[in-house]
């Protein structure tokens, strides 16, 4: 039996950087994957597919909408959805092959197949031939990722009741698409469809879209996408879903009840968050505890309750986001190398690739208020902005948080273009505790979209933007 120093479970951004930072300190390390392809779920059926094809659509999208006034005219465009899909599952194949190759690089084994405990220190790995291969692990790390939440209720089928799995399969234009869930997933694969000419209807429980995101910035977002085509019910519940060969129902009320509405539509997407993956896994042959939501818990150094055994990414609390999962990975690498790590929950930055993006930092108003913690507020529109004109994307602003007294920067919120990228200057900042005043005293290039952010920072350091 092969014995390693470290076992990982799952190769998603958690496990396969872990795996890696581990083998740079020196230890023995081998990587457990059930599934042919490395890269877990971001590779695979998340962030790299999805932005793919949020890249292509938008390409169809400005080609529509947006040439003729650039000055571009275009005769017979349509959208080749085959094509998009090859495209997106060959940016698939070259993301996945890499991770392969920094695994030979690193000297990583690589085992193929279904992991699960045997006791705290033996992993059986159970292959698609049938065998069985069991090796030894001085110290595991599991990062086993997560699923779709798919209640029986809906009836979820993989034909016509889909995950974003099967959203991201779809090569052929569906007329009409129910979306479960205003969040993250329903906005970034419900614009795909609807830059493309799909009618998209999207039912949230709750009164607004991103609960948990700043109000302004989903407002805004809002109106973007009803602008785009998209039509929200929101305070509503579904009820049921079935689906048949061709199409879905789907049976819906107020939240407090009321008349039920049915709509029909091509396919029906259920986005309504994902749970922590431990199926099969044996945790309870390990001694391996999760609480009441199928987390499993860990101490702060994310060690589970059992010594040596380790857990990182969507399988344990926190936001279910790549850079998490891998700043998490390699916190636990050093930890078992003797380091002495850290992370700031606080500053991991959420994205959301629609367009116009929306990204953030840092606390929103309704915590910066829940927590008592007094606090200014700057913003600055991207219609006042030059850079913004040229492109034609003057939708969206920036607004930046900061302490009352100390200036201190607490949250940085954006809706508008490239904010995606835009955002890691709040976040550097923010990790040296930058005040308000220093993000406006920093010279921005001109013209970019940053000259944003040191506008809105002009705001909430004295009420001074120079443009506005
Ligand atoms: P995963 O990536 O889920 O990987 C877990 C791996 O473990 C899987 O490959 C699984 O097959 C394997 N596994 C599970 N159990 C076993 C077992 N018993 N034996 C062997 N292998 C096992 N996040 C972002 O930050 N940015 C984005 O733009 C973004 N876009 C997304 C878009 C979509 C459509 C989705 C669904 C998610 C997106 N996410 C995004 C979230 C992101 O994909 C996850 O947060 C991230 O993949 C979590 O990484 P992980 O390593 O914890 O787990
Ligand atoms: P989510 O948690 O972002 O959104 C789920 C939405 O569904 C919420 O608005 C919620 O109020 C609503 N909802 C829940 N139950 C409902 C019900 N029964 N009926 C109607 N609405 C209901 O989850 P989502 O979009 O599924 O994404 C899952 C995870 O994937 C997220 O946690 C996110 O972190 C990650 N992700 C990240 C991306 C990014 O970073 N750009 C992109 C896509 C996914």
């Amino acid at each position: 039996m092969n014995t390693y120093d470290v076992v990982v479970i799952g190769s998603g951004p958690g496990g396969y950087v872990a795996a890696i930072r581990c083998a740079q300190l020196g230890m023995k390390t081998a990587i457990i994957e059930k599934y042919n392809t490395l890269g877990g779920t971001c590779l695979n059926v998340g962030c790299i597919p999805s932005k793919a094809l949020l890249d292509s659509s938008e390409h169809y999208h400005n080609a529509d909408k947006n040439f003729k006034e650039h000055g571009i005219e275009l005769t017979g465009l349509k959208p080749n959805m085959v094509q998009m899909i090859k495209r997106k599952d060959d940016v698939v194949d070259q993301t996945c092959k890499g991770v392969e190759f920094l695994m030979k690089k690193n000297k990583i084994d690589i085992y193929t197949g279904h992991g699960s405990f045997v006791d705290s220190n033996k992993i059986s790995i159970a292959k698609a031939d049938g065998s069985v291969e069991e090796i030894g692990a001085k110290k595991t790390i599991i990062a086993t990722g997560s699923k779709p939440i798919t209640p029986a209720a809906m009836n979820y089928d993989k034909q016509r009741v889909i995950t974003s799995t099967e959203a991201l399969k779809i090569d052929k234009l569906p007329k009409s698409m129910v979306i479960i869930g205003a969040g993250v997933i329903g906005l970034e694969l419900g614009s795909v469809f609807a830059r493309m000419g799909t009618k998209i209807e999207v039912i949230e429980f709750q009164d607004r879209i991103l609960p948990g995101m700043d109000n302004d910035c989903a407002k805004e977002l809002t109106k973007t996408l009803k602008k785009l085509g998209m039509t929200f019910h929101f305070n509503h519940k579904v009820t049921e879903v079935k689906g048949n060969k061709t199409s879905a129902t789907i049976k819906f009320e107020a939240k407090e009840g009321g008349e039920s509405q049915e709509i029909k539509a091509d396919y029906c997407l259920i986005a309504i968050g994902r749970r922590p993956y431990t199926d099969g896994l044996g945790l309870d042959k390990a001694g391996v505890v999760a609480d009441d939501r199928g987390r499993i818990e860990v101490d702060h150094h994310l060690q589970t309750n059992v010594p040596g055994i380790y857990a990182i990414g969507d399988v344990v609390k926190g936001a279910m986001l790549a850079h998490k999962a891998e700043e998490e990975g390699v916190f636990v690498a050093e930890t078992l190398a003797g380091q002495k790590p850290h992370i700031d929950y606080n500053l991991i930055p959420g994205v959301v690739y629609t367009w116009p993006e929306v990204s953030a930092v840092g606390q929103t108003e309704e915590q910066l208020k829940e927590a008592g913690i007094p606090f200014k507020v700057g913003k600055f529109p991207f219609k006042a902005l030059g850079r913004a004109r040229a492109s034609m994307d003057t939708d969206g602003m920036v607004k930046v948080l900061a302490h009352k007294d100390s200036d201190e920067i607490l949250g940085v919120h954006m809706v508008g273009p490239r904010v995606a990228d835009v955002i890691m200057e709040a976040v550097a900042l923010m990790e040296f505790r930058a005040s308000a005043e220093d993000m406006a005293r920093i010279c921005h290039p001109h013209p970019t979209f940053t000259e944003a952010v040191k506008e809105a920072a002009l705001a909430a350091t004295d009420n001074r933007p120079i443009h506005l």
